[in-house]
């Protein structure tokens, strides 16, 4: 049983931290990423759409912006034993009326239990945010004393945190618990820890890539890298010999077989790492999104990689065409396989939001098949690892439409890891799969994929 927190962080939500007007080094970091995860938790804004603006107002330098980016990685990545850690040592919770303390305390714990951080300057830059937030500033004696509590309690804390317990919500760990079993549940959670490599998605020749740029080939076809480095200054970027695609999102667009000029419809396909794929492999891509602005970056995408698709803002439930010899949808979902790159999603998804999805995941599922031609192909794909958005949406699909079928799909199409197919023959990938040589370099996101028919 979970431990009841000691006090709600989540009450004082509508609190920020201010910008600084003390310009000790550092400071500005800590302040953007106490800000960054206010607007995470208190707005449940998804972290990618911060804007770029918001991030430049803060007008941080380049190695301070990575700074507050991994401050703000680990504090939501470790949100849980953080608030478990500062509970402890808030022995009366949280004070009311105290600013953006919560986010301060936060992201002072962050960088003193999990980053290379001199102690000494996450605490004096803690007090430096408390005394410039006018809410906060009674507090600073509170921060510097929690925060010295925690120093020396780290190793204590460390040990015993928990990664499904602890640092996923609640209503998660129940639903994985519930879906894979205790055991399965654990080993996601746990590879929920570690900050992910860098997949690419090549155009052709992964291994000959793989040398080059420093990685290893996956055996299904992916490069995976182990850098830091920024993506646009690593070779082929300019060229457009690749793209960032995590290793399991390149595999639902190779189940459609297309080639030779097929002409295909992406039903959700903005960015476009999967429309991508389907133009490298000759088929003729209209790629349909209901999002003008993210649309935008899918036309910038095809535009370095060099490669052509008709682009269409439009809602896919109106979206009217002439048959089309294959369709994918890669539908709007949860995004629960996506925790390891964006731990964020993890604490502003809602069980509530579920129902809602799941049935627009069936209407949308519905159109795919009517926009494919008699004997056409259809793969719908979500990257969550809720059943209701991909065995139950494929097992409801077939009980009301006898025109359907699924085409299994076979281990030798995803680079012959068998552990990834259901015994129906669907994709299920989950975070724990694909061990590599460190925690780092393994894993997958999850993703479901099922490949349909439909009857000629
Ligand atoms: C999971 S993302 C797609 C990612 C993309 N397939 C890729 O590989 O880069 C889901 C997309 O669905 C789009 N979307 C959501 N509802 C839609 C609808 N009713 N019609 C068209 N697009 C929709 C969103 O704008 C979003 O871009």
């Amino acid at each position: 049983m979970r431990p009841k927190r000691p006090y709600d962080f989540g009450a004082y939500a509508s609190r920020r931290p201010q910008q600084p007007q003390d310009a000790t080094p550092g400071l500005a970091a800590r302040l953007a990423a106490a800000q960054a995860v206010a607007d995470v938790l208190a707005s449940a804004r998804p972290l990618e759409e911060r804007s770029e603006a918001e991030g430049r107002a803060a007008s941080l330098d380049a190695r301070d912006r990575a700074l507050a980016r991994s401050i703000v990685t680990v504090s939501l990545r470790r949100l849980g034993t953080i608030r478990k850690a500062l509970g402890r040592f808030l022995e009366k919770g949280l004070p009311k009326k105290a600013g953006a303390l919560e986010w301060i305390l936060t992201v002072g714990a962050a960088q003193l239990l999990f980053l290379d951080i001199p102690d000494h300057a996450a605490v004096d830059l803690a007090v430096r945010a408390t005394r410039l937030d006018p809410g906060a500033t009674p507090f600073a004696g509170l921060v510097n004393a929690v925060l010295r509590n925690l120093i020396r309690a780290k190793e204590e804390i460390l040990d015993a945190a928990d990664p499904l317990d602890d640092d996923t919500p609640l209503w998660l760990a129940g639903r994985w618990r519930a879906t894979y079993g205790e055991e399965t549940a654990r080993a996601i959670a746990r590879a929920h820890r570690d900050e992910p490599t860098l997949d690419l998605s090549v155009k052709s020749d992964p291994a000959g890539w793989a040398q080059r740029l420093g990685g290893v080939a996956l055996p299904t076809g992916s490069v995976r890298l182990d850098t830091h480095a920024p993506v646009n200054e690593l070779e082929g970027y300019g060229e457009g010999e690749w793209w960032v695609q995590d290793a399991a999102a390149a595999l639902p667009a190779r189940l459609l077989n297309a080639g030779g000029g097929q002409r295909v419809v992406d039903l959700c396909a903005a960015p476009g790492g999967k429309s991508a794929e389907l133009a490298v492999a000759g088929a003729q891509v209209t790629a349909v999104d209901r999002s003008a602005e993210r649309l935008k970056r899918l036309a910038a995408n095809f535009e370095r990689l060099r490669l052509e698709a008709d682009i269409v803002v439009s809602n896919a439930l109106t979206y009217e065409a002439a048959p089309f010899d294959a369709t994918l949808l890669d539908a709007p979902c949860m995004a629960t396989g996506t925790i390891r790159r964006h731990p964020d999603v993890a604490w502003i998804k809602r069980q509530g939001d579920l129902p809602a999805l799941a049935e627009l995941q069936g209407k949308l599922l519905d159109r795919a098949i009517a926009l494919a031609k008699p004997g056409g192909t259809i793969v719908y794909c979500t990257c969550s690892l809720e059943p209701e958005e991909g065995e139950g949406q494929i097992a409801a699909l077939l009980r009301r439409n006898p025109d359907v079928r699924r085409v299994p799909i076979d281990a030798a199409e995803i680079g012959g890891l068998s552990e990834l197919l259901t015994p129906a023959g669907e994709l299920r990938t989950l975070p724990c799969h694909l061990p590599g040589p460190t925690p780092r370099q393994s894993g997958l996101d999850g993703f479901f994929a099922a490949r349909l028919q439909r009857k000629p």
